[in-house]
């Protein structure tokens, strides 16, 4: 007797004589390649019982993707599919963080922060192209990219199972290497694995190895986008429109294109470097380095360029507000109700910010020497000190007297103070 799968029925049931059987039940798992998720897609298929669909989601980490493919096959993967995401994150996940000068704790360009949230919309679309009944990511239970896959996936689809391998299974890297090799994954590990690293358009995080120890310095190995050549003065002009980078030095290019040659070009001189102590979600300090030299630059010209456009109310207020939205991106909250209407007050204040800034790189440092907008509200007859001056100065008199008369009553009532 011939049971066919049921094409309308989810993966993991067949009909067999009018009866649903169960079957193979189907897993989409969050694959890169590596050691662990390559571990993953065997203990997935050997221990669970899943058919798993490894899916890669190219977000500019880089790395030969036909050899990725071939080798989630080759530890037994049913189907293998890559996505290339770069424009779409670059589009919809990084521009917001530059609109909002995201930077965690004042330091952090949120690199794999935003990731997170857009393999995870590929993970929940692969699932239903798959009748997958269940996803899986790659995290250990001591990061915050669990909590971003997982929250994310959960709002994308609440009826999703979420599979987490390494967080379940409970081996160390030999354990897992061991395993490899007791049922054939081919794996290039060694047992001693340095550094964690991950990887974006964005930037690059490298976690672990020596740089456990706060106080040391990180090796020098250890950076690849901030490796300086140059020194020489060089300046460079990137233009906005309502808070897009648009071009560079005149010449227009799609987002993923700008971020790619200010990689290049600021990370040339060793900037974009980032080395602290941050707190994760889940409670840990850690020691993180960082390599951002386009996020670097791009968030210090869009912040100097509101600078110019935006009124001081709403300036001091989206400050606020952008600080609320970087935690909350990087507590894995993108896809929420809060982060949304942070987005609606963060995307209309960026109305009227467009126009030019030019970052100056030298030595190995960068910084902004001049902005300009047709929407700027600096206005230098108000500014100056020279005969062009049309303030009012009589004015001020009152105002900074009716400004202080609070503090002038109590001062009467209660006596002055020392
Ligand atoms: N600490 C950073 C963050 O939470 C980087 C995490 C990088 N992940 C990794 N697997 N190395 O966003």
């Amino acid at each position: 007797m011939e049971c066919l799968e049921g094409k309308s029925e989810p993966a993991g049931t067949a009909i067999c004589d009018g009866v649903i059987e169960l079957t193979n039940k189907r897993v989409v798992l969050a694959y890169s390649g590596g050691l662990d998720t390559s571990v993953a897609v065997k203990w997935l298929s050997v221990e669970l019982g899943y058919e798993v669909v490894a899916l890669s989601v190219d977000v500019g980490q880089g790395g030969d993707f036909d050899e990725l493919k071939k080798r989630a096959m080759d530890a037994g993967a049913y189907a293998v599919e890559v996505v290339d995401a770069k424009d779409e994150f670059a589009e919809n996940f990084v521009q917001d963080a530059i609109i909002a000068n995201a930077l965690y704790e004042g330091k952090y360009p949120l690199v794999s922060s935003l990731s997170r949230p857009v393999i995870a919309r590929h993970l929940v679309d692969a699932a239903t192209r798959y009748e997958a009944t269940a996803v899986a990511h790659g995290c250990t239970g001591k990061g915050n990219d669990q909590v971003r896959f997982e929250v994310s996936i959960r709002a994308l689809n609440p009826s999703l199972e979420i599979v987490a391998p390494v967080r379940t299974w409970g081996f160390s890297r030999e354990d897992s290497i061991d395993y490899a090799e007791k049922h054939d994954v081919k794996i290039n590990a060694t047992k001693q694995k340095l550094y964690s690293i991950d990887q974006n358009l964005w930037g690059r995080a490298i976690e672990c190895g020596e740089m456990e120890d706060p106080w040391a310095s990180p090796p020098v190995g250890v950076y690849e986008m901030t490796i300086p050549t140059r020194t020489d003065r060089t300046e460079v002009i990137v233009s906005f429109e309502a808070g897009k980078p648009v071009s560079v030095d005149g010449n227009r290019m799609s987002l993923a294109e700008i971020i790619g040659h200010l990689n290049l070009l600021v990370g040339s001189f060793g900037v974009g470097r980032i080395d602290m102590v941050e707190n994760r979600r889940v409670g840990i300090k850690s020691r993180e380095v960082y390599e951002a030299p386009a996020a670097i630059a791009l968030i210090a010209a869009h912040s100097d360029l509101e600078d110019i456009c935006l009124e001081r109310e709403l300036a001091h207020e989206k400050r606020r507000i952008q600080n609320e939205w970087a935690r909350l991106v990087y507590d894995g909250m993108w896809f929420s109700p809060l982060k949304q209407s942070y987005d609606a007050f963060l995307k209309h204040s960026q109305k009227f910010v467009t126009g030019d800034v030019r970052l100056i790189l030298e030595g190995n440092s960068l910084h902004v020497e001049g902005r300009r907008s047709p929407n700027s509200l600096y206005d230098y007859s108000l500014a100056t000190y020279d005969s062009a001056d049309l303030f009012r100065h009589a004015d001020a008199e009152g105002f900074v007297r009716i400004f202080g008369l609070g503090v002038q009553t109590w001062a009467a009532k209660q006596g002055t103070l020392s």
